[in-house]
């Protein structure tokens, strides 16, 4: 893992955890099972490649709604900086199971 990806793991264990990953941990209670619209585990790479950086940028700074999704998905545009939003995406597209493969294009369902 570089050094933008181990920064998003930490940012993501901080701030997105919490609900992104359904399991929990002695020092994490995940609040998955309490929501109504599911996230998907940032592994999803079949939700996350067909997405681009720029959607994925989208959505973590303004929260669900810049994408037309749920507002259960919460904005971070005025808690995190730029720097700590790409290194979040560079995070996702690390641990992307199918992985990332920049370039493909996806067809959107
Ligand atoms: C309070 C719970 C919550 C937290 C905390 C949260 N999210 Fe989400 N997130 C959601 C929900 C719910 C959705 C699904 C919205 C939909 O599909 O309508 C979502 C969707 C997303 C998506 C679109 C792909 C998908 O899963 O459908 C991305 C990307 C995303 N979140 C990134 C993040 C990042 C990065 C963080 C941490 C900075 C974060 N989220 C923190 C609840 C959360």
């Amino acid at each position: 893992m570089g050094y933008q990806e181990q920064f998003g793991f930490q940012l993501n264990n901080k701030y997105c955890a919490g609900c992104h990953d359904p399991e929990s941990t002695p020092q994490r209670v995940s609040n998955y099972e309490n929501l109504e619209v599911k996230p998907h585990p940032f592994t999803e790479g079949d939700a996350f490649n067909k997405m681009s950086d720029d959607d994925l940028i989208a959505i973590i700074s303004h929260g669900g709604p810049a994408l037309k999704r749920s507002g259960l998905m919460p904005p971070y545009g005025y808690t995190l900086s730029k720097n700590e939003i790409e290194a979040l995406v560079s995070y996702v597209r690390l641990v992307s199971d199918p992985p990332y493969a920049p370039g493909t294009v996806y067809t959107r369902k």
